[in-house]
């Protein structure tokens, strides 16, 4: 039994960002579900991800930045929920732009937050990066204390949506799996480059614990939260799912069983941010979210079909940097 949907008014959402590794799979299903839906977004890494539902009639398409003030406010104000997805993502990517990318995961969601009338609904995608080292089992309770930029300036925008806009934040655990825009520098969709393309080589902090959730369940747990927004208000949530708390070297056995010829073994190096945690998914199910429905290996075993065949120059913007 899941808490009550909540959407009877809900017909119209803004993706920030919609172009993107997550909302290029979140907005063909809110188009689906029979939302109407704008993307806006400056395409950094290109609109071809867009291509396949340029024919729904419910699908707007901006091209524009976030930065502009005017023109982000004035779409912010004429939708029922706003997705903001637009970020300079992951702590190698903000280490190289420090200052945009606190003006974009920072200042620009609490500006955002300002402008919100409270009929309108905000759901933020946040990481588990803000969690930086933890001991023990995490939970939503278990204080923030980011070690990156990535972190820091992630946590700061999710308390923006929490504290200013009685909002909610998803924090996502590591994504993986195919998208129209596809991003090889997640850890998992990484290694299986790393593994179609060298066959051997080094894992650092092979112990590490992380946790894992596929594309697609991102953008069905930000639906329910869409669907059942009243009932989440003003929280985070940790979404993944128990099953996929994996060792980084328990996922690299499972590349391995998947692509022939491949050994991955032990070295040196380090994660800026830090993760290495086990991760309770308790409070989202709670609410009756089943938040799993895409295995780490059913994700290798799409991801095989297309890894092994991508080109350089394709590669160059899906390693984000
Ligand atoms: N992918 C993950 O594992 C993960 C995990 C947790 C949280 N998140 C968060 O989810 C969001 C989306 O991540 P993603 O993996 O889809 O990244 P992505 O880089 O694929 O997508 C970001 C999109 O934002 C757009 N964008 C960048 N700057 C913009 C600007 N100034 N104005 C308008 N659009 C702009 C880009 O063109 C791109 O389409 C980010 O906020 C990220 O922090 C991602």
């Amino acid at each position: 039994m899941s808490v009550p949907r909540d959407d009877q008014n809900v017909k119209t959402i803004l993706v920030s960002g919609g172009a993107g590794y997550l909302g290029s799979t979140m907005v063909p299903l809110y188009l689906e579900q029979g939302y109407k839906v704008t993307v806006y977004d400056i395409f950094r890494w290109g609109s071809a991800s867009l291509l396949g539902i340029l024919h729904h009639p419910n699908l707007t398409v901006i091209k524009g930045d976030v930065l502009d003030t005017p023109r982000y406010k004035a779409l912010v104000e004429s939708h029922d929920v706003i997705i903001h997805l637009a970020a300079i993502v992951g702590y190698p990517a903000c280490k190289k732009e420090p200052e945009l990318a606190t003006a974009l995961n920072q200042t620009c969601v609490e500006q955002l937050c300002e402008w919100l009338k409270p009929h309108q609904r905000v759901i933020y995608a946040s990481t588990g990066s803000c969690y930086g080292v933890v001991e023990g089992i995490c939970t939503e309770d278990t204080p923030c204390n980011p070690v990156s930029l990535y972190g820091e300036t992630k946590q700061a925008g999710e308390t923006a949506v929490l504290k200013k806009a009685n909002g909610v934040a998803l924090r996502l655990a590591t994504v993986f799996g195919a998208s129209p825009r596809l991003r090889v520098d997640l850890l998992i969709n990484d290694l299986l480059h790393k593994a179609c393309t060298m066959k051997t080589f080094d894992l650092y902090e092979p112990h590490f614990k992380r946790t894992f959730l596929h594309v697609k369940d991102v953008a069905r747990a930000f639906l329910f939260a869409i669907q059942h927004y009243t009932s989440m208000q003003g929280n985070a949530y940790n979404v993944g799912d128990e099953s996929m708390n994996l060792t980084k070297m328990e996922v690299a056995k499972l590349i391995e069983a998947n692509v022939e010829g491949c050994n991955i073994t032990e070295g040196k190096g380090t994660d800026a941010d830090k993760r290495d945690y086990e991760v309770s998914y308790q409070k989202i199910k709670k609410l009756g979210h089943q938040t799993v429905t895409v295995t780490v290996e059913q994700g290798i075993k799409e991801l095989l079909k297309i890894i092994p065949h991508l080109s350089e120059s394709e590669l160059k913007i899906m390693k984000n940097v």
